[in-house]
């Protein structure tokens, strides 16, 4: 699974939108084909962004989506903004896109759940505190379980396309919480939302990733 987040921070311009690894329908009734189908586009909005901001500033062609999210600082300030919403854009969304699954197929286990037990005294706190902190998000933005600087897992919040790797930490498990991710399907019923998208998250591939972390620590 790490692979696969490699994969996507590696990319280089031209950019390409991934094909969405999994069928629009596939997570109804939790998430409507009208609502993955026009969060896609999204996704292809950030790359023609990316793609048409490397255009006009071709001094950038040659970093990846990684060098853009870790190095940000040196781009000039009236650029900043821009590459890191596309860059950030395209990286949220695909790492988002490959971890969705069928409602209740996934539940979380393993060595993660070990340890969300350990750090929040049960899944269902865990839970509770993801949502509260995305419930929290004024705007737009993400809630985000992460490992921290320490290795220690944590839940924060990132504005507008921002990426816990902007800040030294790597992401484990992402909520998208724009208003393109829910409101045709619950309108301002965030709290439905955030239920919803923990029945459509393979928290196999989740754990998977936990562990990759884990070892290269
Ligand atoms: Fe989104």
């Amino acid at each position: 699974m790490k692979e696969t987040m490699d994969s996507i921070l590696d990319q280089k311009y031209p950019f390409v939108t991934t094909a969405m690894p999994i069928q629009f329908n596939e997570c109804t009734p939790n998430t409507s084909e009208a609502t993955l189908k026009n969060h896609y586009e999204y996704l292809n909005k950030y790359v023609n962004g990316l793609n048409k901001l490397m255009e006009e500033n071709e001094g950038y062609k040659s970093w990846s989506i990684k060098k853009i999210l870790t190095n940000y600082s040196q781009i000039p300030i009236d650029l900043e903004d821009d590459f890191i919403e596309n860059a950030g854009g395209i990286f949220n969304h695909e790492a988002l896109f490959g971890v969705l699954c069928k409602p209740n197929m996934k539940e979380i286990k393993g060595k993660l759940a070990d340890d969300l037990v350990r750090k929040y005294g049960s899944i269902e706190n865990f839970k509770t505190e993801i949502k509260q902190a995305a419930m929290d998000i004024i705007g737009v933005g993400y809630a985000c379980l992460v490992l921290d600087e320490n290795g220690e897992l944590t839940i924060i919040t990132v504005e507008n396309q921002e990426n816990p790797i902007m800040y030294g930490m790597k992401p484990i498990f992402m909520i998208d919480l724009w208003e393109h991710a829910y409101y045709l399907d619950v309108q301002v019923n965030k709290a439905k939302y955030l239920d919803d998208q923990f029945n459509i998250i393979d928290w196999d591939k989740i754990e998977q990733l936990y562990n990759d972390y884990l070892k290269e620590m």
